[in-house]
């Protein structure tokens, strides 16, 4: 049982490499965080630095409230599940297992009896004789998580420990591994690439990118208010479809447009964005975010909704069983396709009218269908084509603190200015958008400062001699 801080920490490897930026959390004792983000974001980084095996650059790291940043690996009271299940190959499962409590002076009887408690839940107890060689790459795994489990430590960290199962014992280790943290009550830190894991198994989910927290929140929060554009497509599968657009109307009937079509934004939507005035009719476009299941081609709700529809080409159908993918294109006025010539090497990279939506698996659309989609326009997300930031506030509350604080800034610019200081104009950020704190270059400098100060020593010394 633990609480964990970490605060501002960095991680700046030897070569330079700044694998973790500004990373600020605090874990609850019992929670289930889990870090998600793509390959080389600083997922196994950070939790290398919460176990101790990575020095942190810069930050602290608190464990119950004790700083912990200098405390050895095996003084925190941490178990780990690496990435590669390092076991001890000259050890039977058994030892492997039993190792780190025989460290601890832990009774013969009990470490048996734990041990072969952790063994039957993993299922591998036919195996506890066998040296590591001798297992495959997902049995290898169980037992790096059976070690982890024997130790009943406060704090957990596994590295995707999942990751060499295939797909039907990976299912069953999930609710097991689950089932252990409610058993055990412990603070369980979990790294993954899968989505499923992540929204099933974690009470919170940092999203990571390029080393800096883009998102901190609970699964189904993560997955209905996205922050950025990046959370927004990298939670939920198949992706959310992204279009260029723009905002028309009036105030009170806002209109996206995205290529040749124009749909109805409901009033609930126009009432949350942050500043409308920035967008309605302007020159400024944005991202018109929807994701494949919030578009619909049941035919009751066309003919009731015609607003909300456009017409799609369907390129590819995708039959997963329990649900089809389509995959398809917004389909272009008859003039334009006319004008288009074939013999035109046409940009893909551009081509921002491809989209994919997940329909009910009986529907009979075939390649090749030239259909009408209704967008669920409810569910529909809108973020600045720049900043790549939602500009829609998650309820009315969240829009009533950005504009108080928006008019608190304004008052101190004017306040600044009026005192003949040139103050920057107040511009809120409409959400907290993770800004390092102490830019890299003053890490560097501190490192060079350091580095410089230790040559001015061991010239000192040389002196000295
Ligand atoms: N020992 C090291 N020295 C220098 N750079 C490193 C070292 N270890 C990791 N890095 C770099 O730090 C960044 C973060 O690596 P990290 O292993 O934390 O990523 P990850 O999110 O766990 O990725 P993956 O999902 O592939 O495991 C990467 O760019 C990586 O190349
Ligand atoms: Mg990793």
């Amino acid at each position: 049982m633990a609480s964990l801080q970490l605060k501002n920490i960095y991680k700046v490897y030897p070569s330079g490499v700044t694998a973790v930026s500004d990373f600020n959390l605090d874990i609850q004792d019992k929670e289930f965080i889990v870090f998600v983000g793509p390959s080389g974001c600083g997922k196994s980084t950070t939790l290398r630095m919460i176990a101790g095996l990575e020095e942190i650059s810069d930050g602290e790291l608190y464990i119950d409230g004790e700083l912990k940043n200098n405390v050895a690996p095996k003084d925190r009271d941490i178990a780990m599940v690496f990435q590669n299940y390092a076991l001890y190959p000259h050890m039977t499962v058994y030892d492997n297992m039993a190792f780190g409590l025989k460290l601890r002076k832990v009774p013969k009887a009990e470490i048996d009896e734990r041990v072969k408690e952790a063994a039957r839940i993993l299922g591998i107890e036919m195996y506890l004789t066998r040296k590591p060689k001798a297992l495959s790459g997902g049995q290898r795994q169980r037992v790096a998580l059976g070690r982890a489990i024997v130790r009943e430590p406060k704090v957990f960290l596994l590295d995707e420990p999942l990751s060499n199962l295939d797909a039907k014992l990976r299912a069953q280790m999930r609710t097991e591994i689950t089932k252990i943290h409610n058993r055990l009550a412990t603070t369980f830190i979990y790294v993954t690439h899968d989505q499923v894991e992540a929204m099933t198994m974690g009470t919170r989910i940092v999203v990571m990118k390029d080393g800096f927290m883009q998102q901190v929140d609970a699964p189904q929060a993560l997955y209905d208010y996205p922050i950025n554009q990046f959370v927004a497509g990298f939670i939920g599968t198949p992706q959310m479809n992204f279009f260029t657009a723009k905002l028309t109307g009036t105030k009170d009937k806002v209109y996206v447009e995205f290529g040749e079509e124009k749909l109805l934004l409901p009033k609930e939507k126009v009432d949350l964005i942050y500043s409308l005035e920035d967008y309605l009719n302007t020159d400024k476009e944005v991202t018109f975010g929807v994701r494949p299941e919030d578009l619909h081609i049941e035919e009751d709700l066309i003919a009731k909704h015609p607003e909300y529809c456009m017409p799609v080409d369907v390129d590819v159908v995708e039959m997963l069983g329990s649900e089809t993918l389509l995959y398809g294109k917004l389909r272009k006025s008859v003039e334009e396709q006319e004008s288009d010539n074939p013999d035109e090497i046409k940009s893909i990279v551009d081509d921002v009218s491809n989209l994919i939506a997940k329909v009910d698996s009986r529907s009979q659309v075939k390649r090749g269908d030239k259909i009408q989609m209704l967008i669920d326009m409810a569910h529909c997300h809108l973020f600045d084509k720049e900043t790549e930031m939602t500009i829609i506030a998650r309820d009315a509350e969240a829009k009533k603190a950005y504009l108080e604080n928006k008019k608190e800034e304004e008052a101190k610019a004017a306040a600044a200015a009026e005192a003949g200081e040139a103050a920057p104009a107040a511009e809120a950020a409409p959400v907290q958008e993770p800004a390092p704190k102490k830019s890299f270059k003053d890490l560097f400098k501190k490192k060079a400062k350091a580095e410089k100060h230790e040559a001015e020593k061991s010239d000192e010394e040389k002196t000295e001699e």
